[in-house]
């Protein structure tokens, strides 16, 4: 394993470049889960292909790896147009956005993932691109300043964020079609796998498949690196075939639990009952505690220990649940009254 690679992290590695190409869905029939989010989508984009409209700008949120860079692709892919893959924290100056819309042909989508990273002034510039399609450009210096409007053909905007609150609301309204990813659940997960080892050609067991599934925290990027590394250890001992023994066998090796908790996890909920009594406890002194980034606490292991319900958050700081000491072996009880 990678020292600086967290297999339980939802956040995209440089080891999953290598086959996303072929694993990654291209039509929404093949998009598995998020029926809503789906059904939405579909009914937009046939709307706009009816009408011969461009579509209407899409924001997209939810914890990484859920599929919103997939659903871009996607959308695009339906319509049946060009899609430009912009960052947000990547576009420094206007100048940078204004270039990228100048080559929009009519209909295409332009993706800017993490949105909310856009900076401010940069953020401006786009709002009367999404508005009436128009870049408002100031040319010159000093007193000899003037604004140039340039038009630009109708295009969709498709912004991704896995923070909500963090957008501005002028940015947020300009958006008609706001769409939440939530976690998957077993049973899409379990579709999920099973596609990626058709993809792969491997023979998997329908037992493994379901315990890589409940071990993948809700989260299609983990449920596919989680596979990958299983099927390393069953090309090394199995001869290629994952059976429920070499699944078991190769993420307890990994460090995955049953409900797909790594060391990072124990040690956290661990800090909590041990440290801190249970809590509330501040996320920098558990951060400090555990000696992680505060970040890769928040971003990485919190939203799916508070969905799961290990912890609860609350005003003086986190709270570990009866099911936290539980997973502990510790009893909850003794600890509230010791
Ligand atoms: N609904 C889905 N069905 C099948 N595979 C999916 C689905 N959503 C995501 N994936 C897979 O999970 C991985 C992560 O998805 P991605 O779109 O990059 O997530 P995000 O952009 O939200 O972080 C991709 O490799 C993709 O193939
Ligand atoms: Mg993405």
């Amino acid at each position: 394993m990678d020292n600086d690679e967290i297999l339980v992290d939802p956040n995209e590695h440089k080891t999953d470049d290598i086959d996303d190409l072929t694993i990654r869905p291209k039509t929404l029939n093949e998009y598995i889960g998020q029926s809503e989010a789906k059904e939405m989508l579909d009914v937009y984009i046939k709307a706009a292909l009816k009408r011969d409209e461009s579509l209407d700008h899409v924001l997209l949120y939810g914890p990484p790896g859920l599929g919103k860079t997939t659903l871009a692709q996607i959308i695009a892919n339906e319509l049946g147009v060009n899609i430009k893959t912009v960052s947000g924290p990547a576009i420094e100056r206007s100048g940078d956005l204004a270039a990228i819309l100048s080559t929009l042909e009519e209909g295409d989508v332009l993706f800017i993932d993490e949105i909310h990273r856009l900076p401010r002034y940069v953020e401006e510039v786009l709002y009367s691109a999404m508005e009436d399609y128009t870049l408002d450009i100031v040319v010159g210096k000093d007193s000899q300043t003037r604004t140039i409007k340039i038009d630009l053909p109708p295009f969709t905007l498709v912004g991704a964020t896995t923070r909500f609150g963090d957008l501005t609301a002028p940015l947020r309204d300009r958006f008609g079609v706001v769409l939440r990813l939530d976690y998957y659940t077993i049973e899409d997960l379990s579709k999920i796998i099973l596609r990626t080892s058709k993809v792969h050609k491997t023979n998997i067991s329908s037992d493994a498949v379901l315990e890589l599934a409940k071990r993948s925290r809700g989260t299609p990027r983990i449920a596919n690196r989680l596979f990958r590394r299983v099927r390393d250890f069953a090309d090394v001992k199995n001869n290629g075939d994952i059976t429920i023994d070499v699944c078991k066998d190769a993420l307890s090796k990994l460090g995955i639990d049953e409900d797909g908790l790594d060391y990072t996890d124990y040690k956290y909920l661990g800090a909590i009952i041990n440290s801190f009594n249970g809590g509330p406890v501040g996320l920098e002194s558990l951060a400090a505690t555990i000696s992680e980034e505060s970040s890769t606490i928040e971003d990485v292991y919190e939203p799916y220990l508070l969905q799961e319900g290990y912890i609860k958050r609350s005003q003086r700081g986190r709270i570990a649940t009866e099911k936290a000491y539980n997973k502990l072996g510790i009893d909850f009880y003794k600890g509230i009254f010791a």
